[in-house]
């Protein structure tokens, strides 16, 4: 017998949630960012780019809170969470991310380390910033990985690598806080159509399409919308999926299907 009748609940149920959406000005996080306001959540929005964060500010009812930071620096992503936690943080969506890709040989260790740091390092610093808040909150965590988490993909190995991260950090920290009450989840997207696919150049030099192409979707129109991954992130932030953690969610039009 169930303790505690979800079946009447909506998808998220957000009223008064105090929730963080990172890379909100575009994309994926933007369409999120939308949806919790529509549910009535508290929003901070974050990202580097403050244009994006006021138009997405514009397309809502309520304001949320707007907070630039910048993924490189560890300290714009403490005082991010100190900013959105000033009455306490229920859900952390860990959504800003930048892809960059080349034939491996070329491709510049700096190049790399910055991968690294905004998709990787940054999604660690904000968790353990945010952990402490959602302990007392019960609260979750959905982070951003990708099907680039589950699978080798060909130029784009440190994108691929710094998901692979991602999924880690995501499944060590379910196991750490499942018994504080915090779940922490993440999407894996397949291509999804936002800026960071439409205007990031594609790989240039010697390159085998081949190589590329056969990660492609399954379904007919397989590539997903924003609102398609938003979906994901309402279901796992909210009390539907209260007994769902440590778990990689594939979104991606059956890219990973074989
Ligand atoms: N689009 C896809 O096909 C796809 C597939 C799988 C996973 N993802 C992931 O989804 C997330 C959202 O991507 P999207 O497709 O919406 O792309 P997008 O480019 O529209 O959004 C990414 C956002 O991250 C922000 N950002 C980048 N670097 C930053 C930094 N240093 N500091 C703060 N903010 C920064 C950007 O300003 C932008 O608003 C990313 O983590 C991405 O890796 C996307």
């Amino acid at each position: 017998m169930l303790t505690k009748d979800i079946s009447m609940t909506t998808l998220g149920d957000f009223a008064g949630k105090n929730i963080l959406v990172t890379g909100a000005a575009s994309g994926i996080g933007r369409a999120t960012a939308l949806r919790f306001a529509a549910e009535g959540a508290n929003l901070t929005i974050a990202d580097r780019n403050v244009a994006g964060l006021e138009e997405t500010a514009a397309m809502m009812a309520r304001q949320p809170v707007i907070q630039p930071y910048d993924a490189m620096d560890i300290d714009s992503c403490r005082r991010l969470v100190d900013v959105a936690a000033v009455n306490g943080l229920d859900v952390l969506c860990n959504i800003s991310g930048v892809l960059m890709w080349g034939p491996s040989e070329e491709f510049s260790i700096d190049d790399f380390e910055k991968v690294m740091r905004i998709n990787t390092t940054s999604v660690f610093a904000l968790c353990q910033a945010a952990l402490p808040h959602l302990v007392k909150s019960g609260g979750n965590i959905v982070n951003t990985a990708s099907a680039a988490a589950l699978q080798g993909i060909a130029y784009t190995i440190a994108y691929s690598a710094s998901k692979h991260a991602v999924a880690a950090i995501t499944k060590g920290l379910a196991i750490e806080f499942g018994a504080k009450g915090v779940r922490v989840n993440a999407i894996c997207p397949g291509q999804v159509n936002t800026p960071m696919t439409e205007l990031t150049a594609p790989p240039e030099g010697d390159v085998n399409w081949d190589l590329v192409m056969r990660n492609a979707p399954k379904l007919k129109d397989g590539s997903c919308d924003p609102d398609d991954i938003a979906n994901m992130f309402l279901f796992l932030a909210g009390e539907r999926a209260r007994k769902v953690t440590g778990s990689l969610m594939v979104v991606d039009g059956g890219q990973l299907a074989g």
